[in-house]
C-alpha cells in the first residue's frame, strides 16, 4: 500500500492509500493526539454511508471522542459554520492535545482544515478525505479555507494535518459525477508529469471500469507524489505549487459563466485543461505535435463532462477577475511538451477569446 511523505521541514507527515489503510487509523490517531481527545467532523452524506465503518476502525473509548456532522455542499464552506464550529469547540473547552479529524470531500477538510489551523491559534488536524478530488488534491498541501461571498476560497491559511489517509474503499458510493470531478485533477496532474501517468491513465480509461481500486489507487498515487513534491519545494504558493493552476484559469471562469453549482470544478477544469493545450497550440503550432496521446485523454475526459450552456462574454468577463492575477493580468500555466510546465504572462485577449470559441464549440459537440 503506497504511503507517500509530504517532505516539509518540520511539517512533515505521511499520506497512507490503498484498500484496507483504514486499520492503520488508531495508529495515526494516537501519534497525533498525546493522550487528548478526538474530535470529528463529518461530512453528512459519507456520515450516512460510512460513519459506522470508520468508527469501528477508530477504536477509541467514548469518553475521548466527540462527532459532529457537518452542514452538506459548497455553501457549509463558510465563516458562519467555521464560527459554529468554534463555539461547538470551545465549550468543549479543546486544547492543543487533541486532535480534530475531517472526514469528507474538499469542502470538509477545507473547513474543517480552517477551523483548525485558527481556534487556539492552531490545533494538530488529520485529514480522511472521501471524494477522489479530496484524496487527490484537496486533502493535500495544508491548504485550507473558506468561500466569502465575493469569490470562492478567498479566506484561508496553510495548515499542514499530522497525516492524511485515503481509504480506496470509500469511493466505492461516490456518484459517477464525483468520481468525474476527480479525475478532471487526475488528467492534469497527467499533463503535468507526462511519462507512465500518462500511459497508466490511458489504460485505465480504455478499461472503462472507473471504479477500478487498483487502477486509482495508482493514478491517485501519481498525483500525490507530483503534488507532495511541489508543496515541499513551495510551501506557500509563491513559486513552482503554482502549476498546480495548469488549466484552472480557464477553469474558473468556466464555472462562474456556466452558473455555480451548474459546472463543477472538476468538470471545468477538464474543459480548462484542454484550453490550455489550446493556447500553447496557438502561441507555438509546432508544439501540437508532441500532445497526441495527452490531447485523445483531454477529448475522452470532455466526453465525461455533462452539457451545460456556456456563453463566451460570459467567459471572458469572467477571466477578467481571476483571485491569482497579478496587477490586473492573469497567468497562465501552459505545457511546452507533456511533463514541462511553464507560467506565461496573459497572452492577450484576440489569442484567449479564439481559444475559447474552439473549446467551447468542441465541448458542446463532444460534452456528455
Ligand atoms: N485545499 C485544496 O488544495 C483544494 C484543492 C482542490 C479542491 N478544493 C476544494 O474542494 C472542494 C471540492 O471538493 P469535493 O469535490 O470533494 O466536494 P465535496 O466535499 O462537496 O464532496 C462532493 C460530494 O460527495 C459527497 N461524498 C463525500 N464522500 C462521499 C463518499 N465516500 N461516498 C458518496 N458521497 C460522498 C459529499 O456529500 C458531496 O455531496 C471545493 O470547495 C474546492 O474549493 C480544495
Amino acid at each position: 500500500m503506497p504511503v507517500i511523505n509530504v517532505n516539509i521541514p518540520d511539517e512533515g507527515y505521511p499520506v497512507k492509500l490503498g484498500s484496507g489503510v483504514i486499520e492503520q487509523l488508531p495508529k495515526l490517531i494516537n501519534r497525533a493526539t498525546t493522550g487528548g481527545r478526538l474530535f470529528i467532523f463529518y461530512d453528512a452524506q459519507f456520515y450516512v454511508l460510512h460513519r459506522a465503518y470508520l468508527k469501528k476502525n477508530i477504536k477509541m473509548p467514548e469518553h475521548r471522542l466527540f462527532e459532529m456532522v457537518l452542514p452538506p455542499g459548497e455553501r457549509a464552506k463558510s465563516l458562519t459554520t467555521a464560527k459554529k464550529l468554534y463555539e461547538v469547540l470551545l465549550s468543549e473547552k479543546i486544547n492543543r492535545s487533541d486532535l480534530i479529524l475531517a472526514c469528507g470531500g474538499g469542502v470538509t477538510t477545507d473547513l474543517v482544515g480552517y477551523t483548525a489551523a485558527t481556534i487556539l491559534r492552531g490545533i494538530p488536524w488529520g485529514a480522511v478525505p472521501t471524494t477522489l478530488t479530496g484524496m487527490a488534491d484537496a486533502a493535500i498541501g495544508g491548504k485550507t479555507g473558506v468561500n466569502h461571498h465575493l469569490g470562492k476560497n478567498l479566506i484561508g491559511v496553510f495548515w499542514q494535518p499530522q497525516f492524511v489517509l485515503c481509504e480506496i474503499r470509500f469511493l466505492a458510493t461516490l456518484p459517477f459525477r464525483q468520481l468525474v470531478c476527480g479525475l478532471g485533477e487526475i488528467v492534469k496532474y497527467a499533463g503535468l508529469t507526462g511519462g507512465n501517468m500518462l500511459a497508466e491513465m490511458n489504460a485505465y480509461l480504455a478499461r472503462c471500469d472507473f471504479y477500478d481500486f487498483n487502477a486509482l489507487t495508482a493514478l491517485i498515487a501519481m498525483g500525490i507524489k507530483y503534488k507532495a513534491g511541489l508543496v515541499a519545494m513551495d510551501t506557500r504558493d509563491n513559486d513552482r505549487r503554482r502549476f498546480l493552476n495548469f488549466g484552472h484559469t480557464f477553469a474558473h471562469a468556466f464555472e462562474k459563466a456556466a452558473g455555480y453549482g451548474r459546472l463543477l470544478h472538476g468538470e471545468a477544469v477538464i474543459l480548462g485543461v484542454a484550453a490550455a493545450l489550446e493556447t500553447g497550440y496557438l502561441l507555438k503550432p509546432s508544439l501540437r505535435k508532441y500532445f497526441k496521446p495527452y490531447q485523445l485523454l483531454v477529448n475522452q475526459m470532455m466526453q465525461l463532462v455533462p452539457s451545460c450552456r456556456i456563453r463566451l462574454t460570459d467567459v471572458l468577463n469572467a477571466l477578467a477577475w481571476d483571485k491569482k492575477n497579478v496587477a490586473g493580468k492573469n497567468k497562465y500555466v501552459l505545457l511546452s511538451r507533456p511533463g514541462k510546465p511553464f507560467i506565461t504572462e496573459d497572452p492577450g485577449r484576440e489569442i484567449i477569446k479564439k481559444v475559447l470559441k474552439k473549446i467551447l464549440l468542441q465541448y458542446q459537440s463532444a460534452g456528455g
